[in-house]
């Protein structure tokens, strides 16, 4: 059956969407939200706003959304909507709950703002009939499908700005900083951050070597030796405990050592340029998209175009660092 067809079909008519954002919340969110809100009512179709995830879902906060609802939050960081993350929704009973409330609450198609944990969610709430858009949202930039997610842009430049203060410290005191960046088990962040801020180490949970330790320790003695007296490590977090590396390393290094675990403030902030643009496209393509009757499909950024997947696909995707980016994080510029 084709999306003309399926139009066609009364029962797959598409009149009321609802739109969530959940997991961690991503600078951008709110563009996106906007997007979906304002785009959708241009589409003909009523909109619903769902607070805090899939965990306000199963508590049923649900509102009614209009343009005016999404007046003045482009520039705002977080989530107007609030955000979660949400056990009940791995179980059967939990997903079973949540396409009964849409069902009772009159909505047709949802849109989820998160990374690929609330798409999983999604993912599970298409099979038991619900029609379902998913936006990448997470400053980890880990979905496999996509080379944007909302927010990774301004928690990148947040991060860097952050380790350009933490360099004039450790230039004036002549010591180590190891700074922890988020990321959970991926280190774009990590990596970005590293290159844009001229790291002497950049470790990434994707590539850290067994004795990446014992190599820092050598290379920060030779350094040491040939007169440099500054050091910065950025540390992805999902590769191992900052404060006691720091420890470790000022031990074996003789060099006093900090540690400075960067935190929520990567997450929070206004957004970026890109953050506002991309996420605006990417909420007005959601809308579009349930308008032309596609649904079940991940939005995504690949070679410089946004795109539609079929969201078992998406979901299938692995990634990997670049090798040229890596090569990058190892070669002292
Ligand atoms: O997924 C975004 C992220 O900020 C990760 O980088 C980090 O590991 C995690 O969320 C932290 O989660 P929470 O805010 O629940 O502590």
């Amino acid at each position: 059956m084709d999306y003309k067809e399926k139009w066609d079909n009364i029962e797959d008519q598409i009149r009321t969407i609802g739109v969530l954002t959940s997991g961690g919340d991503a600078p951008g969110m709110n563009a996106a939200i906007r997007a979906v809100v304002r785009a959708g009512i241009a589409k003909g179709f009523e909109v619903r706003g769902i607070r805090r995830g899939y965990h306000g879902l199963l508590k049923e906060e649900i509102i009614d959304m209009k343009a005016r609802d999404v007046s003045d939050i482009i520039q705002r960081g977080g989530t107007i909507l609030q955000t979660a993350r949400c056990q009940s929704m791995m179980t059967k009973e939990g997903q079973q709950k949540a396409a009964a409330i849409l069902k009772k609450y009159g909505i047709d198609a949802l849109v989820v703002i998160g990374g690929d944990g609330s798409f999983r969610g999604a993912r599970d709430l298409s099979k038991l009939g619900v029609k379902v858009i998913c936006i990448p949202g997470t400053i980890d930039l880990d979905i496999a499908c996509t080379d944007y997610s909302i927010g990774f842009d301004t928690a990148v430049n947040t991060a860097m700005e952050a380790i350009d203060k933490i360099r004039d410290t450790s230039t004036s005191h002549e010591r180590c900083s190891i700074v922890e960046v988020m990321g959970r088990a991926a280190g774009y962040i990590g990596m970005w951050c590293g290159i844009a801020n001229g790291a002497e180490k950049i470790l990434i949970p994707e590539e850290v070597g067994e004795f990446y330790e014992e190599d820092i320790i050598a290379d920060i003695i030779r350094c040491n030796k040939a007169g440099k007296k500054n050091y910065i490590i950025i540390n992805a977090e999902g590769v191992g405990d900052t404060m006691e590396m720091a420890k470790r390393i000022e031990a074996a290094t003789g060099i006093e050592t900090r540690a400075t675990i960067l935190g929520h403030m990567q997450r929070g902030g206004s957004p970026s340029c890109k953050d506002r643009v991309y996420a605006s496209m990417m909420g007005s393509k959601a809308a579009e998209l349930l308008s032309e009757g596609k649904y079940n499909r991940v939005i995504a950024y690949k070679d410089a175009k946004y795109i539609d997947l079929d969201i078992d696909k998406a979901l299938a995707e692995t990634k990997h660092i670049s090798d040229y980016r890596y090569h990058m994080t190892r070669v002292r510029l």
